[in-house]
């Protein structure tokens, strides 16, 4: 399943990583390519431990640790620094999956890539194209978002960018290790999730709620690795 997560970034965050990232010396992005998806890959990165990308990564990483939505789909066991890439006309990245397993620079562990996440940095009418296409078993989704939501996607899916066409595509992508490994499970515990909640805003019935909420722990606790 795929989740659009609004407003991980104010509008004021977004302006100011833009203003960094206009300063910064962009490298080929096939650096942090395997491979295979390197002969896919055409595009640009900011180098894994540029102080900028460092620091709106950390940016990144605190905003999302205060985001409901992010915390109830990924129930985050660990998340990889944030990486940056820039789509300029022609480039783009044919089908590919991500590896399923990450090292960072700046972390000494490594991560299972159970969730991939794409943030976008760029307004969908600065550039043409571009578009991050997902596929899973219900077909391919395409997605483009305003600059500071986000989309996340398991993993395990198939996905290219495809090429611009005019003006630059700016994001940010990472991976989450989560504490629950299936996508099933997981997809499952944030319907439930948001269900409950939905429930304590519209019924005084706490005593429903409260038993539902201790079925979500209950599976949580089963399905949980930490
Ligand atoms: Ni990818």
């Amino acid at each position: 399943m795929l989740l659009e997560i609004p407003n991980v970034l104010t509008a004021e965050q977004v302006a100011q990583c833009r203003r960094a990232m206009e300063q910064a010396e962009w490298v080929d992005g096939r650096v942090t390519a395997g491979p295979q998806s390197a002969l896919a890959k055409d595009n640009q990165q900011l180098p894994e431990d540029h102080p900028v990308a460092r620091q709106m990564g950390d940016l990144i990483l605190e905003a999302l640790q205060g985001d409901a939505l992010f915390m109830a789909a990924a129930l985050p066991l660990r998340v990889f620094p944030p990486l940056f890439n820039r789509y300029g006309p022609g480039q783009s990245f044919g089908t590919h999956v991500d590896n399923a397993v990450r090292q960072s620079k700046g972390i000494g562990h490594r991560i299972r890539t159970d969730l991939s996440a794409t943030l976008f940095f760029t307004h969908p009418e600065e550039y043409d194209g571009g578009e991050l296409v997902i596929e899973d078993t219900y077909g391919a989704h395409s997605v483009k978002l305003p600059a500071g939501h986000m989309v996340l996607y398991p993993s395990t899916s198939l996905h290219h960018v495809t090429p611009v066409t005019r003006g630059a595509r700016v994001c940010s992508f990472f991976w989450i290790q989560s504490m629950v490994r299936d996508d099933g499970e997981r997809w499952l515990l944030f319907d439930l999730d948001m269900a409950v909640q939905r429930l304590n805003q519209e019924s005084r019935d706490s005593e429903v709620a409260v038993r539902l909420t201790g079925v979500y722990h209950n599976l949580l606790r089963r399905w949980a690795e930490i």
